[in-house]
Formats: structure tokens, sequence, C-alpha cells
């Protein structure tokens, strides 16, 4: 099983720190990335962070995790609430996903109620602010040991 984890953000998380920051708090994207990429060497996993605002490229680093990671923790944006495709992509992942959420989406618009990542994934964190996204990569590599031993 490989520790390499494929961290995926979907689009206007590049905004991060400067978008609705009484929503999303003030920690930008490259802070979150610094965290995770720490906590990662601590954790003994190999981390690649991305971000897009194309749902094709998200696609296609799924399709690259296929051949090469042990994991995936990703946060879809507002592709969670619109995007099969992503969903469809993940059901052709054979390892651990963790779905992330910044905001508690369930306190929000109704139209955030609904994910069709959460279909696939094998734990969701919401409403955690950016502390989720460290405790995805904690919930990630633990599952990754317990399918190695
Ligand atoms: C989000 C919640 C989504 O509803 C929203 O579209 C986002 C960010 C979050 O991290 O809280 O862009 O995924």
């Amino acid at each position: 099983m490989s520790r390499l984890v494929f961290l995926l953000n979907g689009p206007n998380l590049n905004l991060l720190g400067k978008r609705q920051p009484h929503i999303y708090g003030h920690e930008t994207l490259a802070d979150v990335e610094r965290d995770c990429q720490a906590l990662a060497g601590e954790l003994g996993i190999g981390l690649r962070f991305h971000q897009s605002n194309r749902e094709y490229e998200i696609i296609d680093w799924i399709h690259e995790a296929r051949d090469t990671a042990g994991g995936i923790v990703i946060n879809p944006a507002a592709f969670t609430h619109t995007s099969v495709a992503i969903l469809d992509a993940l059901n052709t992942f054979d390892a651990p996903v963790i779905e992330i959420h910044i905001s508690n989406v369930h306190k929000r618009e109704a139209f955030r109620h609904h994910s069709f990542v959460s279909a696939r994934a094998d734990g969701v964190i919401a409403g955690f602010g950016t502390q989720g996204y460290q405790l995805a990569l904690r919930r990630v590599a633990r599952l990754i040991d317990e399918k190695a031993a």
C-alpha cells in the first residue's frame, strides 16, 4: 500500500484567507499546505497537494492517484454538490477517501446539504475550520496503516 496521499482542493479554495473569512477563516491555502506537509512528515506519509478551479483537472488527479496513491483527502468545494463526474472518478479509486469541508455545510444553505462525494467517502469532516485538513490526514494515515497491518 502506497504511503502517498493526494490532497485535492476544488474551486475558489485558491482564495482561502480572502474569501468570506467569517465562514472560511483567515488562513490561506499556502498556510494549510505548509501545515499539512509538516504533519505528513510526522506521520511518515508523502503528500501531493493540489487545487484547481477546473473539474477535469481534479478528475485527472484522481485518475493519477489510482496508480500511485494509498489515499485521497478531498475538499471538492462547490463540486461537492454538483459533480457526479468526481463521484464516478472516486469510485474507480480503490483505497481510503476522506471528504473534508472547512465550514459546517449542514448549518448552511439547503443546497449544501447534499454531497455526491459522500456516497464514496470513507469519512466526512465538516465544520472544523482548516484544522479539518489535519484531522483528515491523520485519519487517512491511520486507514493506510490498518490496511498494511
Ligand atoms: C466548502 C463548502 C462548499 O459548500 C463550498 O462550495 C466551498 C467550500 C467548505 O470547505 O466548507 O467552496 O467545501
